[in-house]
C-alpha cells in the first residue's frame, strides 16, 4: 500500500479489499523470491508479475501462488511486458473475459496500489483524466498547485505508478484525446499555473474496453497507436471455463462466509454448458443447432448465477448446489429481453436440456421457474 491511498471508513472489515491487500502476502513473497531485474519504478520483475497472475510454485518450493487469471500465458506476458515499454496497454474484450480483473491484478503487482482508477462513462468529464480545481481554494487564492485536485492519472504520473481507464470507448472521444499528450509526451500540462507535471518513471496506463462497445465512440487512429492491445480470449474448452467458475465461486463464497460446495461441481458444469451452448448457437455434441439470445453469457455471468445458487443452497437448502438453485439465476441470464429470449429459452430447454441424459431434474427445475 502507499501513501497515496487513502480510504474513509470505520475500521471494519470491508467487502471486497484491493488485489493488492488481499493477496499482500503473496506480493511480499514474491518480492522476496525475485531476483530479476525490476524495471524503473516497479515493485517486481516482469517474470514475478506474470508468476502472480498466472499462479506458481515459488523457487522455495513451498510457496504457492494462487492463479488469479486462467488463460493463455502468452497473453499474459505481453501484457506485463507492455507495461514496461513507452506504450500503454489496452485490453480488449467481450464482457466478462476478465479485463476489469486483470487490470487491477497488474496495477497491484507492478505498481502495489490498484486504485488509480478512472471510470468511463459517457459523461466522463475531462478533469477526472487530467486535473480539476478546489473551488473554495480557486476562489480565496486563485489558481495554485494547492487549489489543484489532481486526476488518478495526473497521481499516477507524479509518482511513477499504473494509472487505470475503465471502459474507455464509453468514454466520448474529445476527452478520450486529453490522454495523447499523455501518453505520447508522458507530460500533462496545466496552463493556468504555467506548469507541466512530468511522468515519473514506472508511470504506465491500462485501459479496458469492450468488443461490443465498437463503434459507440471508437478510439481514435492517433490514440490508438499509443497502445499494445491484447486481446482477451473467451476461455477456449468446457473444462477451463468449469475451472475458472470453481475457482472464484470457491473465493467469493469463502468471502460471504458460504460453505464449499465440491459436490456443486456438476451443477457448475451444467450452468457452463448451458452457456456455452447458447452463446456459441451449437449444442455440444455439434448436432441440434440453436438461436442465441441477447444477453453477453459470460464467464461472469456464469459465476454469478452459481455464487446465487450457492447462497440459496447455503440459506433455504441443505447446502449442496442442485438444480433448483441454479435455474432461476440462469433464467435471468439468459432472458434479457423478456419477448425474443424467452422463446430462444424455451426451445433450448425442449430440443436441448429435455432429451439431455442425466438433465431431467435440470429440465423440471426451468420448467418451474421458466413459467
Ligand atoms: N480467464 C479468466 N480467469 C480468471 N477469472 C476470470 C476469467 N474470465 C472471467 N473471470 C472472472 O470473471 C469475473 C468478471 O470479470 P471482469 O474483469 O469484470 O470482466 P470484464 O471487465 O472483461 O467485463 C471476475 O471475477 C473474473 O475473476
Ligand atoms: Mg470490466
Amino acid at each position: 500500500m502507499t501513501a497515496s491511498k487513502t480510504s474513509v471508513g470505520t475500521g471494519a472489515e470491508v467487502l471486497r479489499p484491493h488485489a493488492e491487500d488481499a493477496f499482500a502476502d503473496e506480493l511480499r513473497a514474491l518480492a522476496q523470491a525475485d531476483d530479476r531485474p525490476r524495471p524503473a519504478g516497479w515493485l517486481l520483475s516482469p517474470w514475478a508479475v506474470s508468476t502472480y497472475l498466472l499462479g506458481g510454485l515459488l523457487p522455495d518450493g513451498t510457496t504457492v501462488i494462487t492463479p488469479k487469471y486462467v488463460g493463455p500465458r502468452r497473453i499474459v506476458e505481453v501484457a506485463v511486458t507492455t507495461l514496461a515499454t513507452d506504450r500503454a496497454l489496452l485490453l480488449l474484450g467481450v464482457p466478462g473475459t476478465a479485463k476489469t480483473w486483470v487490470s487491477e491484478h497488474l496495477a497491484a503487482a507492478v505498481s502495489g496500489d490498484s486504485t488509480l482508477l478512472v471510470q468511463g462513462t459517457a459523461g466522463t468529464p475531462e478533469e477526472a483524466i487530467r486535473y480539476g480545481w478546489n473551488y473554495a481554494r480557486l476562489l480565496a487564492h486563485g489558481p495554485s498547485r494547492e487549489a489543484l485536485v489532481p486526476s488518478p492519472v495526473m497521481r499516477a504520473m507524479s509518482e511513477g505508478m499504473t494509472a487505470r481507464v475503465e471502459e474507455l470507448t464509453r468514454i466520448p472521444a474529445d476527452v478520450q484525446d486529453s490522454l495523447i499528450t499523455i501518453l505520447s509526451e508522458k507530460s500533462l500540462p496545466v496552463p493556468e499555473l504555467g506548469q507541466e507535471v512530468q511522468a515519473v518513471r514506472g508511470f504506465n496506463l491500462i485501459a479496458t474496453a469492450n468488443d461490443r462497445d465498437r463503434g459507440v465512440n471508437d478510439l481514435s487512429g492517433a490514440l490508438r497507436r499509443r497502445f499494445n492491445t491484447v486481446v482477451l480470449p473467451l476461455p477456449a474448452t468446457p473444462e477451463a471455463e468449469v475451472d475458472i467458475v470453481s475457482r472464484r465461486v470457491g473465493q467469493i463464497g469463502r468471502s460471504l462466509d458460504l460453505p464449499p460446495a465440491p459436490e456443486g461441481l456438476e451443477e457448475i458444469r451444467r450452468v457452463v454448458t448451458v452457456f456455452r451452448e447458447l452463446r456459441d448457437g451449437v449444442s455440444a455434441d455439434g448436432r441440434t443447432r440453436i438461436k442465441t439470445p441477447s444477453g453477453t453469457l459470460s464467464t461472469a455471468e456464469a459465476i454469478s448465477v452459481v455464487t446465487g445458487g450457492l447462497a440459496l443452497a447455503a440459506h433455504f437448502g441443505d447446502g449442496v448446489l442442485r438444480p433448483a438453485d441454479v435455474a432461476a439465476g440462469i433464467l435471468g441470464a439468459v432472458v434479457r429481453d423478456p419477448a425474443s429470449d424467452r422463446v430462444v429459452w424455451q426451445e433450448y430447454l425442449e430440443t436441448v436440456v429435455r432429451e439431455r441424459d442425466g438433465w431431467q431434474d435440470f429440465y423440471r427445475a426451468c420448467r418451474e421457474v421458466s413459467v
